[in-house]
């Protein structure tokens, strides 16, 4: 099974027009995606006209959110993927040409056209970023943002307080951990799929405590991790974890929803919070929360997130993939927990 490479405009002499790449969903699977459910295609790329703007993309980010999106169904998040169409996801690119006075040649902006090499669009969808503000423009594609809301707004975290995060060696995960840390947590407790992600938990990102959630009943696992009770989860997950930490959250414990991988990964239902019982016997709270209620926190938290970064007190763990060609099967090995921290895809030098 094979992403195809096809050709929908041909180039050769330097007057030809600009070409790229972008992928495309050939067919909507039943359940999990495979290789051959995508396409990657080369396109004219067209000039831009008055108050458009052409961006060469640099990166783009890879978030398993995006196979909601390949499979459709009900509480998406965002507009599914259609048959035929361009993908579309977070990208960071360069203007190459403006025709907007907005934006010049040479500014670095965020946007929503990833999946594909150059994205051409209304001035408006384009934001501009600070080229100077971190030491690669990948770094503007992270979930540290997530991670911060999340945990402040959602979870209403504490210093003192013990904290669980699920998923902790991802994207996400990997920033929630560390930053309830930084934030006055007293006791930081990771989950990852495997011994060497457990290993980077308590080595590289500094977790007091981790497990792998194949070792047995999780309840059991996180009890021993936090004899004394969790007061916060940062769920990423759902199923059996969210169980477990309802099980061992203290009274007026709170969980911050993030995520549900288990869902985005299995395609069925998993079973829900238990029994509802518990989180009224001892007060709970369970948000949900996106970041897009949360992005007048951005400039608050990356001033905090590059001092983090500057005195090495935070690491930002990232898995770079060379070019969109390799792009769909990144996004499969994401889910099927081959990567650590945030994965992107560099699609320009
Ligand atoms: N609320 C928001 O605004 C917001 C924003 C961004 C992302 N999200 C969501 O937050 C979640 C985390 O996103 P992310 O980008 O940080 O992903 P991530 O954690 O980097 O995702 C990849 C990892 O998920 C783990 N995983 C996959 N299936 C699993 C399962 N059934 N049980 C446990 N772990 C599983 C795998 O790690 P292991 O090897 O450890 O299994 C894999 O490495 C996703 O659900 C995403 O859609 C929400």
């Amino acid at each position: 099974m094979n992403s195809s490479l096809k050709s929908a405009a041909l180039s050769g002499s330097p007057d030809s027009p600009r070409t790229g790449l972008e992928a495309r969903l050939v067919a909507r699977p039943d359940g999990l995606p495979a290789l051959d459910n995508f396409e990657i295609v080369e396109v004219t790329v067209p000039e831009p006209v008055e108050g458009q703007v052409l961006v060469r993309n640099l990166f783009m980010s890879l978030d398993p959110g995006m196979l909601m999106l390949v499979v459709g169904g009900p509480s998406l998040p965002a507009p599914r993927y259609e048959v035929g169409a361009a993908m579309y996801g977070d990208a960071i690119g360069e203007v190459l040409s403006s025709a907007d006075p907005s934006l010049r040649e040479g500014d670095l902006v965020v946007h929503r056209l990833g999946w594909r090499e150059y994205a051409v669009a209304s001035a408006a969808v384009f934001r501009r970023v600070d080229r100077a503000a971190y030491r690669s423009p990948s770094l503007h594609l992270g979930f540290g943002l997530v991670a911060y809301v999340g945990l402040m707004d959602a979870a209403e975290l504490r210093p003192g307080d013990t904290v669980f995060v699920s998923s902790a060696a991802g994207a996400t995960g990997s920033m929630a951990g560390q930053i309830a840390r930084l934030k006055g947590a007293a006791r930081v407790i990771g989950s990852a799929g495997s011994p060497e992600k457990v290993a980077h938990l308590t080595g590289k990102l500094g977790f007091d405590a981790a497990f792998d959630y194949h070792d047995g009943p999780v309840v059991d696992r996180l009890r021993e991790a936090a004899p004394d009770g969790i007061d916060v989860y940062f769920d990423n997950v759902g199923g059996e974890q969210l169980r477990a930490a309802i099980e061992v959250m203290n009274v007026h414990g709170r969980i911050a929803v993030c995520g549900a991988l288990n869902r985005q990964r299995a395609v069925h239902p998993d079973g829900g919070p238990g029994d509802l019982l518990s989180l009224l016997g001892k007060r709970l709270t369970i948000r949900g929360f996106t970041l897009w209620d949360h992005l007048d926190r951005a400039a608050e938290f990356g001033e905090q997130f590059r001092g983090w970064l500057r005195e090495g007190s935070i690491v930002y763990d990232e898995t770079v993939v060379d070019g969109l060609a390799s792009a769909p099967q990144a996004l499969l090995d994401l889910v099927q927990g081959k990567y650590t921290g945030k994965t992107v895809v560099r699609l320009g030098s």
